[in-house]
């Protein structure tokens, strides 16, 4: 245990959730259905297969838009934090949080999209959440989509392929800013903006189905770019109309290492990271990258780009950039080579690290080397807004003994300190799921990355209540000494 920090004084220790994980009601205050209320949970399919697991039939399509099946789709009910927010939030103040994650279901504001005005029990939720953070002193980071596009804005143009949607997604921000201007300083734009290639349902409404032969790849970038020319034009006015605040950029950083240091290898794992790199590139630079402009050429792929929208995104770029961390992979040109599932992706195993449950390899160093990656990069300030460890944990005699969780977090802080040491320049840290959720990849409950546990099984059985692990009482002393006791 070491006693002294290096964490900035004003570091921002806290969690996050995103709406539809966390918050139910799905059909409740006026909300319409999002993509999220469409994704089935599938018990019988491996947990290592995340692709089968976010794989979606019409039927998960007219279940969510004619109400039916609730049971079987996890993400409708959350935990309930719709209505139990203000226990969370007492208990979130109690762990001595400074910054809580949330996101904004879209569709809670406009029930189809676009709709001719936003539903005011919606911003009356968000409202009273965020005066409920503040009164608490919990500053609020809010990302605007996160997973949860209103599901009728999907299904009439196909997601963000369509040109609409930038416009949808500007007004959507536009309201919230003006409503929200007293009282959120800092925005996120897109969670995992890279994702769209990974699950294009989830993150932008793509159904790679509905696009015409071999125009799959042509679409999805389609719908990046307009998800590009959206963030710019939301950070646009978002500095508008809330002076003194900050947007950031949200990636999923997956880091990845050569197999072995055959030219071949390194060449592979480069050009792997330069593309998970290209969507912050983007953000930061304001431009696309050169290599990726040729690649995209090469692979015939051309995109609707309007006049202005290259200038849209120079103009107005990300004040710093957030991202994701749970796990590193490894990149090998061996067809042979061993394959192990991450967050969304598979990677080669790395023979010196050790797995979770779900396949994804525990790499606190990765942490180090990303924070040393990014900044050296952009030069822009960093917030880890996502890392932790999904588990299993047991209540036995009313406690949650998650010894294994706080020896995750213990590497990776130390990490992120060893990192600052050094010169990089971090804004605060949010845990991933501070209270247990649904997942977000395969639908279950009983994949927990909480603090505090939630007395819900895979089945929606149990009573909600909340309960304190052990963690919760190890991050509140980290958070109390700055990060000095860990
Ligand atoms: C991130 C997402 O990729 O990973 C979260 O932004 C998600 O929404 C988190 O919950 C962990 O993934 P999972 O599948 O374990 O919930």
């Amino acid at each position: 245990m070491s006693n002294i920090s290096t964490f900035p004084e004003d570091f921002l220790w806290g969690g996050a959730i995103a709406a539809n994980q966390a918050e139910g009601a799905w059909n409740i205050g006026g909300k319409g259905p999002s993509v999220a209320d469409a994704v089935a949970w599938k018990p019988k399919v491996s947990v290592k297969d995340y692709s089968a697991h976010m794989a979606l039939s019409d039927e998960n399509i007219a279940d969510a838009l004619s109400g039916r099946n609730d049971a079987n789709y996890p993400k409708r009910r959350g935990i309930d934090f719709y209505h139990r927010y203000q226990e969370d939030l007492a208990l979130f103040a109690e762990m001595g949080c400074k910054v809580l994650r949330v996101s904004i279901a879209w569709s809670r504001i406009f029930p189809t999209g676009e709709d001719a005005a936003p539903n005011e029990e919606g911003l009356t939720f968000y409202h009273d959440l965020f005066t409920e953070m503040r009164r608490l002193n919990i500053e609020p980071l809010v990302t605007l989509s996160h997973y949860e596009m209103p599901l009728i804005l999907s299904e009439k143009y196909n997601g963000w392929v369509h040109r609409k949607v930038v416009d949808a997604f500007v007004r959507f921000s536009q309201v919230c800013f003006e409503r929200y201007k007293g009282l959120v300083r800092y925005w996120l734009t897109f969670n995992e903006i890279d994702s769209i290639h990974r699950h294009p349902f989830t993150t932008a409404g793509i159904r790679k189905e509905k696009s015409a032969a071999g125009k799959a790849e042509q679409d999805i970038y389609q719908g990046l770019h307009h998800q590009f020319v959206a963030s710019a034009l939301v950070t646009r006015d978002c500095h508008a109309i809330i002076p003194g605040s900050q947007v950031g950029c949200m990636l999923t950083k997956l880091t990845t290492y050569p197999r072995t240091c055959k030219p071949e290898d390194v060449e592979a794992t480069l050009k792997k990271n330069l593309e998970n790199l290209f969507y912050a590139d983007v953000q930061v630079f304001g431009e696309y990258p050169p290599l990726i402009k040729r690649d995209l050429a090469r692979r015939n792929i051309h995109l609707e780009i309007q006049p202005g929208d290259l200038d849209i995104l120079k103009s107005y770029t990300v004040d710093f950039v957030s991202f994701s961390y749970y796990m590193s992979m490894t990149e090998s040109t061996d067809p042979e080579a061993e394959r192990i599932p991450g967050n969304t992706i598979l990677g080669v195993k790395n023979p010196y690290l050790a797995a979770s449950e779900w396949g994804w390899q525990i790499d606190p160093q990765g942490l180090k080397i990303s924070l040393l990656e990014l900044y050296d990069r952009y030069q822009k300030p960093l917030f880890i807004v996502e890392n932790g460890l999904g588990a299993k944990d047991e209540v036995v005699e009313g406690k949650v003994q998650d010894s294994y969780r706080i020896d995750y977090f213990r590497a990776h802080f130390e990490q992120v300190k060893a990192a600052i040491d050094e010169g990089v320049e971090v804004m605060g840290f949010t845990t991933w799921g501070a209270i247990d959720i649904i997942s977000a990849g395969t639908s279950q409950m009983s994949k927990r990355y909480g603090f505090i546990y939630v007395d819900q099984d895979d089945e929606g059985k149990g009573s909600l209540a909340r309960l304190k692990k052990d963690s919760f009482y190890w991050y509140q002393k980290v958070i109390a000494s700055n990060g000095a006791q860990m």
